[in-house]
């Protein structure tokens, strides 16, 4: 496996006895002294919040995947074929369930191809390789454990043409800046042969949308609270998930979903390296955002980046849709 030179470690694998990651404690202590205390959406996912990830993807509520997967389904077997695409990047990987479909339409062409999946969750990440190559005999599969948001730098010698996917809308997790940066270094790792290809939620009906993050079942907001849960683990603070709340709803101006978790009572956690957090009863921690987006939002992401928009494929019900970006 390629570890990249400043991989981030959130597996369940690093004790918490051991020494706390350095820059995880940096990253959760600026979070939570900012007047709206806010923690890095990354830190779901240690392998009990992949699992919760993987089961929201499930409910009724939630829609993004299915409907991605169906877009990926119709598309797929003629888009790659087309573009002769020998090699995928996949960002954010998970269980790289979507990918099977990316990837039984390179087998089809018959050329051996390559897998690079990249994503956060060392353990997750692990797992999926094996499966993935017993199940694509002659696949080449690479995993990388990065933190695509920190220094997402593409393998090199890779067989080109290559496909560099972001999908399930994971684009929209980031303030637009850094959603910008990212972009910019997918785009420097490009040839003109290459593609990129996006997943993204789009702006619809209200109640659509803040039903999907206020599932009936409450399994995003286990998922939610899960996050306290990994900053227990990694950094041996004592937050106690049963005294917040989770809270998702959809901010207008932005076009954005936004997750909270507000605390029930006036209390105080320790966070060794930190110190003592206070929270008063109704303050929030912002976990993620999820920006929503259209045809023209998306036009100028891509522009901002150098990257021009080359098709757009929404769903017929236009809940979701999947963008082919090319070097401008
Ligand atoms: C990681 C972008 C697919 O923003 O919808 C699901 C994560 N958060 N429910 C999203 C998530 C709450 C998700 N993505």
């Amino acid at each position: 496996m390629i570890e990249s030179s400043r991989t981030t470690w959130i597996g369940t694998s690093l004790a918490a006895s051991r020494q706390p990651n350095p820059r995880m404690l940096a990253e959760v202590a600026a979070g939570l002294s900012a007047p709206q205390k806010e923690l890095p959406p990354k830190y779901f996912y240690d392998h009990r919040g992949s699992e919760l990830f993987e089961e929201i993807t499930g409910l009724p509520e939630y829609y993004p995947t299915r409907t991605e997967r169906a877009l990926l389904r119709t598309w797929m077997p003629r888009l790659i074929p087309n573009l002769g695409t020998r090699s995928l990047v996949e960002l954010g990987a998970g269980s790289a369930e979507k990918s099977r479909i990316i990837l039984s339409a390179m087998r089809a062409t018959g050329t051996a191809g390559v897998y690079l999946p990249i994503d956060v969750s060392a353990s997750f990440l692990n797992e999926t390789a094996i499966r993935l190559r017993h199940e694509y005999p002659g696949l080449t599969v690479e995993p990388v454990v990065a933190d695509i948001a920190d220094e997402f730098a593409p393998p090199p010698g890779i067989p080109h043409p290559a496909l560099y996917a972001f999908l399930g809308g994971t684009i929209g997790n980031f303030y637009p800046p850094a959603a910008i940066r990212l972009l910019g270094r997918i785009r420097a790792a490009m040839r003109a042969s290459d593609r990129f290809l996006m997943g993204v939620d789009l702006r619809k009906d209200t109640r659509r949308i803040e039903a999907a993050y206020n599932d009936s079942r409450g399994v995003t907001a286990e998922f939610n609270r899960n996050m306290l849960l990994v900053l227990n683990q990694e950094l041996g603070s004592d937050f106690d998930p049963a005294r917040f709340e989770h809270r998702a709803f959809y901010e207008p101006v932005n076009h954005r979903i936004e997750m909270h978790l507000v605390s029930s009572e006036d209390q105080e956690v320790r966070v060794p390296g930190m110190g003592l957090v206070h929270f008063e009863r109704g303050e929030s921690i912002r976990t993620e955002i999820s920006c929503k987006h259209d045809r023209s939002s998306v036009t100028e992401l891509f522009a901002a980046a150098s990257l021009k928009l080359e098709t757009w494929r929404p769903d017929p019900e236009v809940l979701f849709a999947l963008a082919v970006g090319v070097k401008a």
